[in-house]
């Protein structure tokens, strides 16, 4: 399948509909993704990335019903990461000369992945290739999301290739921003930030202002997953401006693990606590170990306080809770506010241990943590209650 986009682009990639998670085990896809390539037709040819390893074969046989092999000019690869390099080595067997444009990161990395020694030609921003009428220019992106992370404009049709910046997964035949749902399109786009980029946030700030420095006209981002934006593409960057400035929603999170249903009654009641003290506020509970956590970190990073309780158990926390506090570890949320609670039968350690990890990732630690023994009566509950009252207070927007 190719699809022309513009007088000069057709997008060459591959809709994988039925990808149910991603990065291995660690990223769910429930709508599925697609690894976007283009080739661009002017006096010269250019590919723009490949697909995922798995359908390399699928995507060199395609690519040879577009256009004669041999008439690939350059390539260019802006990110190494196999979903967008893996079909690379299969296409390079048959054109084994043409250049690679890449920075020296990407270099690194194809040739640690795949053990090759193409052609490959580093550019870095300021760096032009002239394609005939048009010029594609290079924008180093280190860090978004890899070091070797590079954008690329091109000038007459206004394209920004900006790869995975600005990307979502979403497998969509429609192709363009404007004939998707709106609202699915951007639930994607704020999971893929929080859970990928959240750790770049200042350097995401500083490259689009960088980019926005440059002044120039952008009619179309081609990112490297999910649809063309071209109605009004640039409300994707103001979006991103929004999500890079620790950003918040009036919302808190309760998210947590339970063995007997204790540590749920609590979780329940400190939402109620929430609403309580503002019912402007949304409020999200969440099971840890039942509830999507790419899913629950959209959540988190939404909201301006988080609340995380468990259960004690081996005089330490339930595993499904693990996964999700190591998560937000690495991701370094800011500016959020953060406190712990669970119930417990003798030893009661999880409070604490959830407190220091909540503290140890960035939250401001709102309010003590509240340990209940056994199952929570009315004061009990009460308590849970006005910890969710000084969670909601910590909410300003
Ligand atoms: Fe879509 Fe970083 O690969």
């Amino acid at each position: 399948m190719s699809f022309a986009i513009t007088d000069s682009v057709s997008w060459v990639g591959k809709i994988d509909w039925d990808l149910q998670k991603f990065h291995g085990e660690e990223y769910s896809t429930f709508k599925g993704t697609s690894y976007n390539a283009y080739l661009v037709r002017d006096e010269k040819t250019v590919l723009i990335d490949s697909v995922y390893r798995p359908y390399a074969a699928e995507f060199v046989e395609n690519l040879k019903k577009t256009v004669d092999l041999d008439e690939i000019d350059y390539v260019v690869a802006l990110h190494g990461e196999v979903d967008h390099s893996g079909a690379l080595p299969e296409l390079m067997k048959e054109i084994p000369d043409v250049p690679v444009y890449c920075s020296p990161q990407c270099v690194k990395s194809l040739k640690g992945q795949y053990h090759v020694d193409w052609n490959f030609v580093t550019v870095k921003t300021g760096d032009t290739l002239n394609i005939g009428k048009r010029t594609l220019s290079f924008i180093s992106a280190p860090m978004l999301h890899w070091p070797d992370s590079m954008f690329c404009y091109m000038d007459v049709d206004n394209v920004l290739f900006s790869n995975d910046a600005f990307g979502h997964h979403l497998a969509s035949d429609q192709m363009f921003n404007d004939l998707v749902d709106p609202c699915e399109l951007m639930q994607q786009c704020i999971k893929y930030y929080a859970n990928i980029l959240t750790p770049f946030s200042a350097l995401v700030e500083r490259k689009i202002e960088e980019v926005v420095a440059l002044d120039l006209p952008v009619d179309y981002i081609m990112p490297s997953h999910g649809v063309i934006w071209r109605d009004n593409p640039l409300q994707i960057v103001e979006k991103y401006m929004l999500w890079a400035q620790d950003y918040q929603e009036r919302q808190v999170t309760v998210f947590y693990d339970s063995m007997w249903e204790n540590t749920r009654l609590m979780a329940e009641a400190v939402a109620e606590g929430v609403r309580g003290e503002r019912p402007d506020v949304a409020v999200k509970v969440m099971h840890a170990a039942r509830r999507d956590k790419n899913e629950i970190i959209t959540e988190i990073f939404k909201s301006a306080a988080v609340a995380a309780g468990c259960s004690t158990i081996n005089k330490g926390i339930l595993s499904g809770m693990t996964g999700v506090l190591e998560m937000i570890k690495g991701l370094g949320f800011k500016n959020k506010s953060a406190a712990a609670f669970g119930s417990y039968g003798w030893s009661g350690e999880s409070v604490k241990i959830l407190e220091d990890w909540l503290s140890e990732s960035g939250f401001e630690i709102a309010a003590e943590g509240l340990k209940v023994n056994w199952t929570p009566d009315g004061e009990g509950l009460e308590e849970c209650r006005k910890l969710g009252a000084e969670l909601a207070r910590k909410v300003s927007v």
